[in-house]
């Protein structure tokens, strides 16, 4: 589903970031995407959301060269991915709910059922009460529940998401990497960026981790994929979205 074929890339005359990467992320999987600051994880992450291309070797999306691609289908693949952006990448100017529900109106699919669950799922990241409010109203934790949302909501082929857990709490950390599952087990491809250990130590998931260029894929720990059973403490239901919609 995403092939790296001896991938190099540098910014302008700078270093490389990535060295001669070859890696195959199988359909259905779910991998973590490890590294420290400075890595090189967006910048991986942003060739495959075909932000940018690679300075040499191949990356392949659905079988496809991405470099083979016409304009317009590069832009139909790019509707399926979703990404939750490291800084968020909110509209300003419009509201959480038309943020989200952004990815279902460009592909003309937006109806009384979408907008339910639109607000179904923003009451599940625990936002049911903010669906009016603007991205400059909320802390910088719900921002990044919303960019979850708008990234999740069309069900995408493939989901990364850069360092979705760095502004909340570990209970909201697990409860969103639960989304992910739960989209996962439904089909779709993941791959989350993370420096975060807690991540890291609770989850047990294939990795690709990157370091000084290189992109070494560790398979998973003996025993059950994802959460490592370690209880949280159930903390309610999050909240059940009272959305003052009729
Ligand atoms: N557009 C750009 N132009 C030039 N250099 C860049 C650009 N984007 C990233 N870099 C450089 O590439 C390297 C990798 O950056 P990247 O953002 O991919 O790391 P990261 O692993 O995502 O880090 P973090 O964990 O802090 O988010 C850094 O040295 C950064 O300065
Ligand atoms: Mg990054």
């Amino acid at each position: 589903m995403i092939e790296f074929e001896s991938v190099s890339l540098r910014y302008g005359n700078g270093p490389l970031i990535l060295r001669d990467a070859s890696f195959h992320i199988q359909p259905g999987s779910f991998h973590l995407l490890t590294g420290v600051s400075g890595a090189g994880k967006s910048s991986l992450l942003k060739l495959i959301y075909l932000a940018s291309f690679a300075t040499s070797g191949k990356v392949k999306l659905f079988g496809r060269d991405v470099l083979s691609l016409s304009p317009d289908e590069l832009a139909l693949l790019r509707r399926r991915i979703g990404v939750v952006f490291q800084d968020f990448q909110l509209l300003d100017h419009l509201s959480v709910r038309d943020n989200v529900s952004l990815p279902l109106r460009v592909t003309g699919k937006y109806g009384d059922k979408e907008r339910d669950n639109v607000a179904e799922l923003l009451a599940w990241v625990g936002l049911g009460q903010y669906v009016d409010h603007f991205p400059s109203q909320l802390s910088g934790g719900q921002q990044q529940r919303v960019a979850i949302a708008r990234a999740v909501i069309a069900r995408p082929a493939i989901l990364l998401a850069d360092e979705p857990t760095g502004n909340v709490d570990d209970h909201m950390g697990i409860r969103l990497v639960d989304l992910f599952e739960e989209l996962n087990r439904i089909g779709t491809t993941v791959i989350v960026a993370t420096h975060s250990t807690t991540l890291v130590s609770e989850y047990n998931f294939p990795t690709l981790r990157l370091s000084k260029g290189e992109v070494t894929a560790i398979p998973p720990r003996k025993g059950k994929i994802g959460r490592r059973g370690v209880k949280v403490a159930a903390k309610g239901k999050a909240d059940k979205g009272k959305t003052n919609e009729g």
